[in-house]
């Protein structure tokens, strides 16, 4: 599996961020710099992975190789991204590339940021957090998280947030296809109040929208 390293830029584009909550929680973070970013500017904020299970040398062994492996899935699927956003490969090459060494520092000088655990069961109290947001795991490996799993994981989601989970993008990995059982997911989770939001953000075709859920 891979353990990306997107960027703040990215996280506030993909996420719409424009105002930051005193707490966040970034499941599952991999190897983002959100949450380094977050805290420098003053939010409890804290990253969860199983991939923090790994010993230090390991974690960064696997951070390292998964940023050419992010960008073969991207070269396998070409017609299935736009780069609007990021201008050219370049910038997004070098946006992954500090996300990642500000990552790997932040996790060795700022360990208790990082927390080791898996959805569907996460290791905080109910309410820990005023924001979750959730990049690129739910709906983009919906190949290998099945629908039961999903409902689960959305469940554990919100009952970690105190108002609000966001969750970017909607579709799978690679050519984008779209997630069949989404809406019946959404019917599944109420009384939690669904909202499908457009954000400032595209990279695979069509795919700029992220799912609110509000307690
Ligand atoms: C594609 S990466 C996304 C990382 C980061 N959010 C980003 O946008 O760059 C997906 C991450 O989910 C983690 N992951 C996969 N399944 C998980 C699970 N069941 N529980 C916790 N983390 C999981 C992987 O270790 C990996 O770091």
């Amino acid at each position: 599996m891979l353990v990306t390293s997107r960027s703040y830029a990215e996280y506030e584009a993909m996420f719409d961020l424009t105002e930051l909550p005193d707490s966040i929680l970034d499941c599952c973070a991999g190897g983002s710099s959100f949450t380094a970013e977050a805290a420098a500017r003053g939010v409890d904020a804290v990253a969860v992975d199983q991939a923090y299970e790994l010993p230090t040398p390991e974690l960064v062994d696997t951070v390292r190789r998964s940023l050419p492996q992010g960008a073969q899935i991207v070269d396998q699927h070409a017609a299935s991204f736009v780069w609007h956003w990021y201008g050219d490969p370049g910038r997004k090459d070098d946006l992954r590339i500090e996300a990642a060494d500000r990552f790997l520092q932040d996790v060795t000088t700022a360990p208790e940021r990082y927390v080791a655990g898996s959805l569907p069961e996460l290791p905080f109290e109910d309410g820990r957090f005023d924001l979750v947001l959730c990049s690129h795991l739910l709906f983009t490996w919906a190949d290998k998280y099945d629908r039961d799993w999903h409902l689960a994981a959305l469940k554990e989601l919100v009952r970690v947030s105190r108002s609000e989970v966001r969750i970017f993008p909607l579709v799978q990995q690679g050519a984008g296809d779209a997630v069949p059982y989404l809406p019946d997911l959404l019917d599944d989770l109420r009384p939690v109040r669904s909202e499908i939001r457009k954000v400032p953000y595209e990279f695979q075709v069509g795919a700029d929208q992220m799912l609110v859920l509000n307690r």
